[in-house]
């Protein structure tokens, strides 16, 4: 199996480099505000100064990572954020095959500018997963709340225990057997012979393991300089979503916010071809050292029945024990 990186702007990527009806699914993580991956507060990210991200102090020497802020995006921020994704939906929905499903992660406060954006561009939206997992977001009490005893027990919003990602797909070619026969898409791979995929993803944190890996990756000379991505996602959860996004165990997923390569590294682990795209420099090199690390990593994945059949054409699962 083989997977390709690109370092570019995913839009003109795709449009230069790929024909249409080509990609068998997508299953991304994308820049959920836009505003936070923008050259500008990228810089201040990694100069520790804030901007749109939050950088959350030290506890017990221990770095936290980076939080972006969604709450300071203003009404022309969320209009410039739904055009993104109106134009990310309308070359998806050209480069992928009929019944291509994506898979999005979102946040609460701004997934249905994504859903705007894609349903205009018109792709069918199916589902919204609910992936379990426990954040710092949100939870505080309100702002000068010190100075008001009679407010102590009231937050603002609630604490965030879950993240949504979003499903979509390509509208069908015929019926779905027809379509899986033409272009083996348009459904979900099953978890095993008596359980579907289903939309609730129990899952926990990102293993420091994986951390690790990635900050490896940092292509920076001394180790002091090197950091993680802020938004590297589990290989666990990447794993179930493309073991789910290829219905018939054939084709090509595409990543078109690459990261540190964490779908990549999920869909090489399981033995499927994948095409990743990266816009900045130091995350595409991080995912091209991370990737052949992060795709020997166990999970309980890999033990699930079916995965018996990949492994006849997969050399990379001979790897899992
Ligand atoms: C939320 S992060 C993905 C992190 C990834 N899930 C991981 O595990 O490392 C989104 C990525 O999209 C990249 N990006 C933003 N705009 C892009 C564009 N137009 N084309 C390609 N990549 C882009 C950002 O640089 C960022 O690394």
């Amino acid at each position: 199996m083989s997977y390709e990186l690109i370092n570019g702007n995913c839009f003109e990527v795709l449009e230069e480099r790929f024909p249409d009806n080509h990609f068998h699914a997508v299953v991304t993580d994308p820049p959920y505000g836009v505003i936070e991956f923008t050259e500008k507060n990228v810089e201040k990210m990694r100069n520790g100064v804030g901007g749109v991200w939050r950088i959350p102090a030290e506890l017990d020497g221990n770095k936290r990572k980076p939080l972006p802020r969604f709450t300071v995006l203003d009404e022309e921020d969320k209009e410039m954020l739904e055009e993104f994704f109106r134009k990310l939906g309308t070359v998806l929905e050209s480069k992928l095959r009929p019944g291509g499903y994506v898979f999005i992660a979102s946040t609460q406060l701004l997934m249905h500018h994504v859903s705007n954006g894609f349903d205009t561009a018109g792709l069918e939206r199916r589902d919204v997963l609910v992936r379990e997992t426990k954040t710092l977001r949100g939870g505080d009490r309100p702002k000068g709340a010190h100075d008001h005893p009679e407010f102590r027990d009231v937050s603002s919003m609630p604490r965030v225990y879950w993240e949504p990602w979003l499903l979509y797909r390509k509208p069908f070619d015929g019926r779905l057997v027809e379509n899986l026969e033409r272009w083996q898409t348009g459904g979900l791979r099953r978890e095993s012979d008596e359980r579907p995929f289903t939309d609730l993803l129990e899952d926990g944190k990102t293993p420091k393991q994986e951390t690790e890996i990635v900050r490896d990756a940092h292509p920076a000379e001394t180790p002091d300089e090197r950091e993680a991505h802020p938004n590297l996602k589990p290989q666990y959860l990447m794993r179930e979503l493309c073991h789910a996004a290829l219905p018939l165990q054939e084709g090509t997923i595409l990543d078109p916010f690459v990261g540190s390569g964490a779908t990549i590294a999920a869909s090489e682990a399981l033995g499927y071809d994948s095409v990743g795209i990266e816009l900045d420099d130091t995350f595409y090199q991080m995912a091209e050292n991370a990737v052949p690390r992060l795709a020997e990593v166990d999970t309980p994945v890999e033990d699930r029945a079916d995965f018996e059949h990949v492994e006849k054409d997969s050399a990379s699962l001979a790897d899992f024990g």
